[in-house]
């Protein structure tokens, strides 16, 4: 598939088939999300990939997937085949930028601009949804309210935050998220050529 159409086709996709989703497609998105970047490489990000019914179903329970289907939506989180809870680990930019070839003049860990960490699992995070595209699939991310509950389902280390949810399978037709009809912003407030 064209990179183009892998963009253009993606959406998040709240409806999925219960067909199951072969092992080395899921190896092969998680590979190629192991690509993206990640300031100094300390590559913080991590994945855990949940096929078990029961634990989709909590999983599903903790995402509020409840409520989705009280707003029309379908059961889409635990019916997908696959659930990928996408991590990063703050703690490891820490000690990554006390390594001598990043502590600043002084020997000490950079002031952090931004905190990387949250851009680079949003790039991963990207390269899964379009793997998964590039797949024949589709995939939606979704929030966790109780971030705590899910890391003690998960046994997810306390230095380690999961960021929320992506399901993935077979494309159904779905619900539109009715945060669409807000339509894309003018080019003039996305785009400010020469400064802003
Ligand atoms: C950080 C982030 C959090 C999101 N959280 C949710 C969510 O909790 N539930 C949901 O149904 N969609 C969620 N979405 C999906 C957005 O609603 C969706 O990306 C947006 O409406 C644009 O639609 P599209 O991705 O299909 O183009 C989230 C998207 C992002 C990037």
């Amino acid at each position: 598939m064209e990179f183009r159409d892998a963009v253009l086709k993606r959406r998040m996709v709240r409806h999925f088939s219960d067909r199951s989703v072969s092992p080395d497609a899921l190896e092969r998105i998680l590979d190629l999300a192991r690509h993206a970047p990640s300031a100094g490489f300390t590559q913080g990000q991590s994945f855990i990939a949940v096929t078990r019914p029961e634990m989709k179903a909590e999983i599903a329970r903790l995402c509020g997937e409840q409520e989705y289907v009280g707003g029309g939506f379908h059961n889409f989180i635990s019916v997908a085949p696959v659930l990928l809870v996408p991590c990063v680990s703050e703690a490891a930019y820490h000690r990554r930028y006390q390594e001598p070839d990043k502590v600043d003049e002084n020997g000490k860990e950079i002031n952090w601009p931004v905190p990387f960490w949250y851009m680079d699992i949003g790039c991963t995070v990207m390269i899964a949804l379009l793997a998964a595209v590039d797949e024949g699939l589709g995939g939606a991310f979704v929030g966790v309210p109780d971030l705590p509950a899910l890391k003690v389902l998960l046994g997810i280390p306390a230095e380690v935050t999961p960021m929320g949810v992506i399901a993935i399978g077979y494309r159904l037709p779905d619900k539109p998220s009715p945060s669409l009809k807000r339509g894309r912003v003018p080019d003039a407030q996305y785009i400010h050529r020469e400064g802003w």
